[in-house]
């Protein structure tokens, strides 16, 4: 049973953006969906026009059995939405917080109490209900932030974000909270995030948008096998008065021009290598650049990421303006050549 349908949900801003561009997607019952892309992609619009705070300029969904657009409050009353920008306020303990939600929904004082006890357990927030949200920790405020979403039980809870700013460490940690909360609560989760391994590791499903548009969708085993071949990565032995940009240069552009190499990209300070057939292109890589006098300090290959992906669909990487890149355009056009 789908819990969400979008119909060509479209949001044209004035002046012309086109922040959402004509998407088609259904997220199933119980499902963690995810919605990855980087930044100004249409994440944020999508959800407030899922949630009813803005309304499309064309197209519509169907959210919990309601229509967006035609019953609006019908809609609001089954879903949970955790903003971007956090929304608690600090001088307020969590209980403070969360009671003011429930009224917000009108439930009576007995069920808010009862409710306020079992989220902070779920939540892992135990003990803390009457401290001031200001003496929480990052990772704490953003839990609060969850459970003010799931006090009036809703069918759907919208994260937007759920762990941006947050620590490596929490962000594990909130990962437990989201999959335990789809599992004990058997909510469906719609969560929008630019980090691969976020969408990775949580979503059921993912759909990539880019521009307003989804550009692909599926499972994340299925997404990366929509990839052929192997990442072979490599770091170089640079001595002191070696200049490691014109090494990695010199790397690049010798195995390029090897016809098993199907495209490179600088990933920091090591070099990913697309390929056919990594465990034969290893022995060749190491020979090739033995012979060209340069030293590989480490190598090793995988299957490629939700990062390999989104450059195969976008031509950029998610975070473009960091790596230098041998777009997924480029290497397509390479393939394509050596194919004819
Ligand atoms: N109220 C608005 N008026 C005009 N343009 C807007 C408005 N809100 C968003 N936009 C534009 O719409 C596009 C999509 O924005 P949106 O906030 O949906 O992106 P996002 O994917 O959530 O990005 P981020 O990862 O930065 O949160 C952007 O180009 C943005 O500048
Ligand atoms: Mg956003």
């Amino acid at each position: 049973m789908s819990v969400i349908v979008t119909h060509h949900l479209t949001k044209v801003f004035p002046g012309g953006v086109r922040a959402v561009d004509g998407i088609d997607f259904e997220v199933n019952a119980g499902e963690i969906f995810g919605f990855l892309g980087p930044n100004g992609a249409g994440k944020t619009t999508t959800i407030k026009m899922l949630n009813t705070l803005i309304e499309p300029t064309s197209g519509t969904a169907v959210v919990a059995g309601f229509d967006i657009c035609k019953n609006p409050a019908e809609v609001r009353k089954r879903i949970g939405y955790v903003a971007q920008d956090v929304g608690v306020d600090e001088r307020a303990t969590g209980r403070e917080n969360l009671t003011l939600y429930g009224h917000f929904y009108r439930l009576d004082s007995k069920t808010i109490k009862k409710r306020v006890k079992e989220i902070f357990e779920l939540v892992d927030l135990a003990g803390y209900e009457d401290k001031i949200v200001s003496t929480y920790s990052g990772g704490m405020r953003k839990r609060l932030d969850i459970a003010m979403g799931l006090i009036h039980r809703p069918e759907v809870i919208f994260l937007d974000e759920p762990t941006a700013g947050l620590d490596p460490q929490t962000r594990v940690r909130i990962w437990d909270y989201i999959r335990n909360l789809a599992k004990a609560m058997g909510v469906t989760i719609f969560l929008t995030t630019h980090y691969m391994e976020e969408a990775d590791h949580l979503a059921d499903r993912i759909a990539i948008i880019d521009l307003g548009k989804i550009i692909t969708m599926g499972t994340p085993d299925e997404l990366k096998q929509s990839i052929s071949g192997d990442v072979v990565t490599l770091s170089l032995l640079t001595a002191e008065d070696d200049d490691h940009n014109e090494l990695m240069r010199r790397t690049e552009s010798a195995l390029s021009a090897e016809p098993f190499v199907i495209g490179t990209q600088a990933v920091g300070d090591k070099l990913a290598v697309y390929v056919d057939n990594g465990e034969s292109a290893v022995p060749s890589i190491m020979r090739l650049l033995a012979g060209q006098g340069i030293e590989v300090e480490t190598i090793s290959m995988a299957r490629p990421s939700l990062d390999d992906v989104f450059l195969k669909y976008t031509g950029r990487t998610i975070r473009a303006e960091e790596g230098t890149a041998t777009t997924f355009a480029q290497i397509r056009r390479k393939r394509i050549r050596r194919q004819q």
